[in-house]
């Protein structure tokens, strides 16, 4: 059967905001997050401490975290890709943090200049400082499908990584579609094949990106499974729209429609979601993909 409730991980602010070529300014950011956690969304994704020459788009982690200072950081959470991105976190009052990891040896290069293994070994240390400081740990694991190097990705590949993500002392995984070029069929052998590893479903939180429109079908397989915490973002947000290995992930519109039909809670308030994603749309200048938002628009 399916659950009764899901908790929606809304990554728009980080995912999202990432990807635009534009950089959002924090006072906007830090109103985009408002909104969100004011709409219902129990989790909202608020920035990086990476490196800002790799991600200029969130440089702004300084600035923008203290203005969150009224929610409950535990519903924050930060990436954190090293001790020294550990450290920043820590000193502004981070309670919830996620290392990124990747089942690929091409994209572990590309997105941390790591090997999957020395990605790992630096992940280490910081997975084990945040538990005894009390904070909660997310492994992301990226390209558990296919990755645009590599083609399909075997799930012996992603099933490995996951082990060792969660051998660090994760708390909690996320499974990244990066391209989405995932199907059902594929998310239901990975998460089976998780399950015999003996990674317990209750830990996997599924991350779909909706490049071929396959994020909200991946999702209900995921359900069915038992997953109960998905990642999306805020009107479908993220992807570059001239490039062509990715787009934005599943849009959480789009997400919280189908749950609530299925009637599944998920404490959002459908109404004040959509207005903040077309406030967003027309910050950014360009209209938002999710088919939900543009259906429920009136103007
Ligand atoms: P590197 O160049 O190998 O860095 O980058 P390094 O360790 O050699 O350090 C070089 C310099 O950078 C040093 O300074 C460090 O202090 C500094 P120097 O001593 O030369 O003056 N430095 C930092 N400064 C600020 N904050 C830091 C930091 N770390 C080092 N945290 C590194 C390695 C990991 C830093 C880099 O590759 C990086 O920042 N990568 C981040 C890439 C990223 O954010 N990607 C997007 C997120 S992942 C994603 O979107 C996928 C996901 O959505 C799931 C999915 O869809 O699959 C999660
Ligand atoms: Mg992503």
């Amino acid at each position: 059967g399916l659950p009764a409730r899901v908790t929606i991980h809304e990554v728009g602010p980080r995912d999202g905001l990432q990807n635009e070529k534009a950089v959002v300014p924090t006072g906007i950011k830090a109103e985009f997050i408002h909104r969100l956690a004011d709409a219902g969304l129990p989790v909202v994704e608020a920035t990086s401490f990476v490196h800002p020459k790799w991600v200029p788009q969130l440089a702004d982690a300084e600035t923008l975290f203290p203005l969150l200072g009224d929610l409950d950081p535990h519903r924050l959470p930060v990436l954190v890709p090293n001790e020294r991105g550990l450290d920043r976190a820590l000193a502004l009052g981070a309670r919830r943090i996620a290392v990124f990891a990747s089942a690929t040896e091409s994209f572990a290069k590309a997105n941390l200049n790591r090997t999957v293994d020395e990605a790992l070994a630096m992940f280490a240390p910081v997975v084990a400082r945040a538990k005894d400081a009390g904070v909660q740990v997310r492994g992301y694991l990226s390209m558990c499908f296919g990755d645009p190097w590599e083609g399909p990705v075997p799930v012996a590949a992603t099933v490995r990584v996951c082990r060792e993500l969660l051998d660090l002392g994760c708390d909690e995984l996320s499974l990244g579609d990066t391209i989405g070029v995932a199907t059902p069929g594929h998310v239901q052998r990975l998460l089976t094949a998780l399950n015999e590893a003996g990674v317990p479903t209750s830990r996997l939180g599924v991350h779909f990106h909706d490049t071929y429109g396959q994020a909200l079908a991946n999702t209900f397989a995921a359900l069915q499974h038992g997953v109960t915490t998905v990642d999306a973002s805020a009107g479908g947000l993220g992807g570059c729209p001239y490039a062509k290995s990715a787009t934005g992930n599943l849009a959480t519109e789009d997400l919280v429609w189908m749950l609530h039909g299925l009637g599944i809670e998920t404490g959002v308030d459908l109404g004040r979601l959509t207005a903040t994603s077309a406030w967003m749309a027309e910050a950014l200048g360009r209209p938002s993909p999710s088919r939900t938002l543009r259906a429920l628009s009136h103007d």
